[in-house]
């Protein structure tokens, strides 16, 4: 017993540890960004250290965003710093005269990104994309690989990024860039992994008569040994690169092995702790399935239905609150709830649903996220979210109780409580929600050539808040590798969980 609480107790040391040194890192962080703020750039400091201006400019949004956030005034309209100033300073800001402090504004693309050409067995080639004369990648001019439409669609995340990436090279590159792909990983600032990984899941996980896996768990096992023989991976130690997870269950067994690097996914729900979490992955969103309500001239009184839920009975893990909900709510005349997951024939009618509703809910199933939350955005009906685990996009500069109603699990459950709180809100309350929620629709649409501020945008924005952060975790890890010389030459391991941090 008392082994076990000084175990314990360490546990607690190394955890605080552990929240003192992210301050302090924090902190000192701020401090540099400041004080470049102050003084200008040093001389000292190229561009080949520091991300370009650009990029500083956009750690400061994010750090304006979490001040005005520790503010003890209630929030109004204009705290959501969206991120976007930039889209607000549109492109005729380029051609004013240079003030000589801001350089080159004209230069849209800040994110560098080196992408490995994998063979197309790892991407287009999952969409029976046949590559002609032996080349990695789609030309983009002549086709664009069709992705199936259906409900594989909404993890086809990594599909917009390659696609991102690749444009970014045309002759006449996409106006919306904020990712470069580049070919010297030397010079980028994150190494992107295009692996089609929550394909690789949906389409390829069957295990092959003939052989003892699958084909998902084949190409995962094969991009492992490419990947940790890559020069790349070795003198990072993989904390460089992006690799997309979007399927919860994608990349089921890479994962344990490449999780040193960034991952892209839905949510934590099915990753340990020290394999993923929200200091050093991205949430991406899903891509709604159900169409976004254009035109949309509706109001509170014309949305007759108040509450609208339809989804998937789940028996395990948190899936108990729906069937909970479900008996406190089934009573309730203007309350739509009901059970059946969105089959392709149920869009249309899962369509009309959410458009004619005020509020949309979203109940934690067997993960802490689902694609319902963006098809209640793209639908503008109100989200109301009984997810406590969940993590949502961007939530670092974006606030979304602007947009959406939290309720706690525990709360939810008490009778009349959802009703009631539900009931409580008002025409103009409910107004200004709706009128958010068509200001951050975009923000969460997946599409080819990318717009401005779109979804692909974010995530690449996103990514690009990550990087300080990465250049630390590597340039700690180099600490000491004087010392290690005389160890075996080119052995590198990739670490475990707990020296990690
Ligand atoms: C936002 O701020 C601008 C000026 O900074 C002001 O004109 C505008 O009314 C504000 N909008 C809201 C919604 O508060
Ligand atoms: C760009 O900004 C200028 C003024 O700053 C404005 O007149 C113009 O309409 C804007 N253009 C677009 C496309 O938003
Ligand atoms: C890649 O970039 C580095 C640093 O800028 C440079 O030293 C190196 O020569 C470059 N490699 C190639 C192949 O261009
Ligand atoms: C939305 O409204 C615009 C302008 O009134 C119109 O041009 C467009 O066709 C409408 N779109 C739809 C889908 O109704």
């Amino acid at each position: 017993m008392a082994e076990r609480n000084a175990s314990s107790l360490m546990i607690i040391t190394r955890k605080s540890f552990f929240c003192l040194f992210a301050l302090t890192s924090l902190l000192f962080v701020l401090s540099w960004v400041f004080l470049l703020r102050s003084t200008g750039r040093p001389q000292f400091l190229d561009h080949t250290l520091l991300p370009n201006s650009k990029l500083l400019s956009v750690i400061d949004h994010a750090i304006s965003a979490t001040d005005t956030q520790n503010d003890v005034e209630p929030s109004i309209g204009n705290r959501s710093i969206l991120v976007d100033k930039e889209v607000e300073e549109n492109s005729s800001s380029s051609s004013q005269p240079n003030d000589g402090v801001k350089c080159n504004t004209n230069e849209k693309e800040v994110l560098k990104v080196f992408m490995y050409d994998l063979p197309p067995e790892f991407h287009f080639g999952l969409l029976d994309w046949k590559s002609q004369r032996g080349t990695v990648w789609p030309d983009l001019q002549s086709k664009v690989p069709y992705y199936p439409g259906g409900l594989n669609l909404q993890h086809s995340i990594e599909y917009w990024l390659t696609l991102d990436l690749l444009a970014s090279e045309l002759p006449n590159p996409p106006n919306a860039r904020f990712a470069i792909r580049v070919h010297n990983a030397s010079e980028a600032d994150i190494l992107f992994v295009p692996f089609f990984s929550s394909l690789s899941y949906n389409r390829f996980s069957k295990i092959n008569p003939h052989r003892k896996k699958s084909n998902n768990k084949l190409l995962q096992d094969n991009l492992v040994k490419y990947l940790t023989a890559q020069k790349e991976w070795k003198t990072s130690g993989g904390r460089d690169h992006l690799i997309v997870a979007h399927h919860p269950n994608s990349l089921l067994d890479a994962r344990m092995k490449l999780w040193p690097a960034t991952f892209i996914l839905s949510d934590f729900g099915r990753y340990p702790p020290n394999i993923a979490n929200v200091e050093k992955d991205i949430i991406a969103p899903y891509k709604h399935v159900i169409k976004t309500f254009v035109n949309d001239s509706s109001t509170f009184e014309s949305r007759p239905t108040l509450l609208y839920f339809q989804g998937a009975i789940y028996r395990k893990d948190g899936g108990f609150v729906r069937q909970e909900l479900f008996y406190l709510l089934k009573d309730e005349k203007d309350v739509h709830f009901a059970f059946g997951s969105i089959r392709k024939d149920g869009v249309k009618k899962a369509t009309e649903g959410m458009h004619a509703s005020k509020f949309c809910l979203n109940i934690a199933g067997d993960t802490p996220s689902s694609n319902r939350l963006f098809d209640a955005i793209a639908s503008h009906c109100v989200p109301v979210i009984i997810s406590d685990e969940i993590e949502l996009p961007y939530e670092d500069v974006l606030d979304y109780s602007q947009f959406c109603i939290f309720v706690r699990t525990s709360d939810a459950v008490k009778k009349n409580y959802l009703v009631n709180l539900i009931r409580s809100i008002g025409r103009d309350e409910w107004t200004r929600m709706w009128k958010r929620l068509q200001e951050v629709q975009d923000l969460y649409e997946f599409q080819y050539p990318s717009k401005e501020g779109d979804a692909v945008q974010m995530i690449w924005k996103a990514v690009a808040r990550k990087v300080p952060s990465i250049r630390m975790k590597l340039h700690k890890s180099r600490r000491f590798s004087h010392s290690s010389i005389h160890k075996e030459k080119g052995l590198t391991r990739v670490p475990t969980p707990s020296n990690f941090w």
